[in-house]
């Protein structure tokens, strides 16, 4: 058995990584004033969160009803689907997964965009759906300077992607160029988005006061509905509506300085082995593709410092593959062994077999490596929770919904918990939340988007068409 000198000399190692009251209330105050800058026309080139205008802003009223495609992409995997919205609320899907290897990931926009024009041509054929002409969305998560629903140019790739010649263009004109480039296939594509607005629409589908969307997966992101009055680069024109989704990209946080009080050493390293240094610092804190990497550089001092692994055999060969294998945690693993419980530690065992090849590791070791992963997901659960809160406040609803997907929201049965234990700190009293598991937000909310455009032309058609009778 540890002796409590030793679990306490941990407690202190990894007190850096447990943020206290007053670094969460700084948290809280720095994010807000990015989000104001962000909004501001003057203050927005000097803003880490550059709250981009999405320019959805009709929300889904659950009757829409017809077939759309929808891609996504944004993600380990691409997608192709199928939905048939019923009305009611209701909706049919079918999906086809498409794999990205490193060549897609490292390729150039124009190769990445024939790449998914093929998939989407197979897939329209096997579906017999190829002579339909049916409205497409597309999930595209990547954060994007839009000056309409289907304009969107590339401010830059995250999530280890770096497609060449893709940034600074526009994404809605190269995938339909790299359509135009197949003769047959004709797909008449309506509106790009961000999966966190698709998570947003896709909840409101089914409940209107869905106002928030957030997405905590491989990447991390949110978005909420702002009212145009406090959007000033929002052109006049479209002022008539009464509201727009902004994409807040608050993966950037951090980048102005505004998270270095909560920054460790660990982070840093993250973010100096990644291949987009200095950007996307929130992200790298708190998303699924950096946790696990952090877990690694803590455990890794953590048995140079012989708080780990200190009796076990094998712990040079420990060390040996924690130096020299970046990733071999995966983020996977913090939310497999999150429901160990203790008795034979059988889920972390099985890990440091994987991983380590180790047999029969020490109850005691066991237990520390479960505190070291729960140290890294619960701040990462309480900082969003806070940043959450932020948006929350901002919106003003008595009662604000939150429309979550993500493998990380999904997967780790702790992480609701450990948002909820800031969000009931830092939302204020008189507004009341709740969070929403989104079904599939990036297929379903690119066509519920493609639907609300697509009802939107439709009503403006024949408005026109009755002002010429
Ligand atoms: C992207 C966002 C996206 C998030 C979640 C981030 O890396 O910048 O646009 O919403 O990942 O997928």
């Amino acid at each position: 058995m540890s002796t409590t000198s030793e679990l306490t000399r941990l407690r202190e190692f990894l007190n850096e990584l447990i943020p206290s009251e007053d670094q969460l209330v700084r948290l809280y105050q720095n994010f807000c004033a990015q989000i104001r800058k962000g909004l501001g026309s003057k203050t927005n080139k000097d803003a880490s969160t550059k709250c981009y205008l999405t320019y959805v802003q009709d929300f889904p009223t659950g009757n829409e009803t017809g077939k759309y495609l929808a891609l996504d992409l944004g993600g380990s995997k691409f997608r192709v689907l199928l939905i048939h919205l019923k009305g009611d609320s209701e909706a049919e899907q079918i999906t086809k997964i498409y794999d990205l290897t490193e060549r897609e990931l490292h390729s150039t926009g124009v190769e990445l965009f024939d790449y998914i024009a093929k998939c989407l041509h197979e897939f329209v054929c096997e579906q017999k759906v190829d002579n339909e002409h049916m409205p497409l969305g597309f999930t595209f998560s990547f954060p994007c300077v839009q000056t309409g629903l289907s304009r969107a140019t590339l401010v830059r790739w995250t999530k280890g992607f770096n497609c060449s010649d893709t940034v600074g263009e526009d994404i809605g004109l190269m995938l339909k160029a790299a359509i135009a480039r197949r003769p047959g296939l004709r797909i008449d594509m309506v509106a790009i988005l961000n999966d966190t607005t698709g998570t947003q629409m896709s909840c409101a589908h089914r409940n209107p006061s869905c106002n928030i969307g957030l997405i905590v997966g491989t990447g991390c992101n949110a978005c909420y509905t702002e009212k145009v009055e406090n959007c000033e680069r929002l052109d006049s024109k479209y002022k008539d509506k009464p509201k727009i989704i902004i994409n807040v990209e608050w993966g950037a946080f951090g980048e102005k300085g505004g998270v270095d009080h909560l920054f460790t050493d660990y982070d840093r390293t993250v973010d100096q082995n990644s291949i987009n240094r200095g950007a996307q610092i929130f992200e790298k804190m708190v998303s699924g593709m950096y946790m696990g990497e952090l877990v690694r550089l803590i455990l890794l001092r953590a048995v140079n410092e012989n708080l780990v692994f200190a009796q076990c055999k094998l712990r040079k060969h420990i060390t040996d593959i924690l130096t020299k294998k970046p990733h071999c945690i995966e983020t996977k693993v913090l939310s497999d062994i999150a429901n160990d419980r203790g008795d034979d530690w059988p889920l972390v065992k099985d890990v440091f077999k994987q991983v380590f090849n180790l047999n029969n590791a020490d109850p005691d070791d066991c237990m520390k490596f479960k505190f070291i992963c729960d140290v890294v997901v619960k701040r990462s659960g309480n900082m969003i929770g806070v940043t959450l809160s932020g948006l929350v406040n901002k919106v003003g609803e008595s009662f604000s919904v939150i429309g979550v997907d993500g493998t990380v929201y999904r997967c780790h049965p702790n992480f609701d918990g450990y948002m909820r234990e800031t969000l009931d700190r830092f939302v204020d009293k008189d507004y009341k939340y709740d969070m929403m598991l989104s079904e599939d937000g990036s297929g379903r909310g690119a066509a519920l988007v493609a639907a609300v455009v697509h009802r939107d032309y439709m009503e403006r058609k024949s408005l026109n068409a009755k002002l010429r009778q």
